[in-house]
């Protein structure tokens, strides 16, 4: 747990930071097509930027977290928890119904994380992997291939 943490939304002038949104989705392209239509917070600790999520508008009822990921030196300090549940309250103070996050159907990590925030499996969009990525990609022994869509009513 960190006592020095301040989440803000990052000003439209301020540089997109690809260095970490890449971390949890490896395409630039695919970033791209989802960035300039959405919301970025980062978090800072000791004045650095050590982690974001980015809140993207789908309609007007639902909300989706497209991108959320802290740096390595700082993950598993339950730093992914807070950002998680700022998620939720300004999805809520949006006026949104619901929020919603996709991951791979090898995340185990972030789906337990998920779950354990209040997340239920609502869909699952089979070799959206394979589709979309020109790599294969391969986490914790097995291939990256479905997305598993999760949802929180607010
Ligand atoms: N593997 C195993 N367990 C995990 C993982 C993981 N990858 N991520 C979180 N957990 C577990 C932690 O062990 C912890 O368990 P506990 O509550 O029983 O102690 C719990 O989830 C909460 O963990 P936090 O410390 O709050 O999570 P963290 O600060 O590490 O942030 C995150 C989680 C954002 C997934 C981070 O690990 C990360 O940036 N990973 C790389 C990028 C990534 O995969 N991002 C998500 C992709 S999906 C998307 O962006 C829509």
């Amino acid at each position: 747990m960190t006592t020095d943490l301040t989440i803000q939304e990052l000003k439209k002038t301020d540089p997109i930071p690809y260095h970490l949104l890449l971390l949890a989705d490896p395409s630039k392209i695919a970033i791209d097509k989802y960035i300039y239509k959405s919301v970025i917070y980062t978090a800072e600790c000791e004045g650095k930027c050590i982690g974001c999520y980015v809140l993207y508008p789908l309609n007007q009822e639902t909300l989706e977290i497209k991108n959320i990921v802290i740096a390595e030196e700082k993950q598993g300090k339950g730093i992914g928890t807070i950002l998680l549940n700022h998620a939720i309250g300004q999805a809520k103070l949006m006026g949104g119904k619901r929020i919603r996050i996709g991951t791979g159907n090898s995340s185990i990590g972030q789906l337990y994380l998920y779950q354990k925030v209040g997340f239920r499996i609502t869909a699952i969009k089979m070799d959206f992997f394979r589709d979309n990525y020109k790599d294969v990609i391969i986490e914790n022994g097995i291939e990256c291939r479905d997305m598993i869509v999760l949802t929180k009513e607010l």
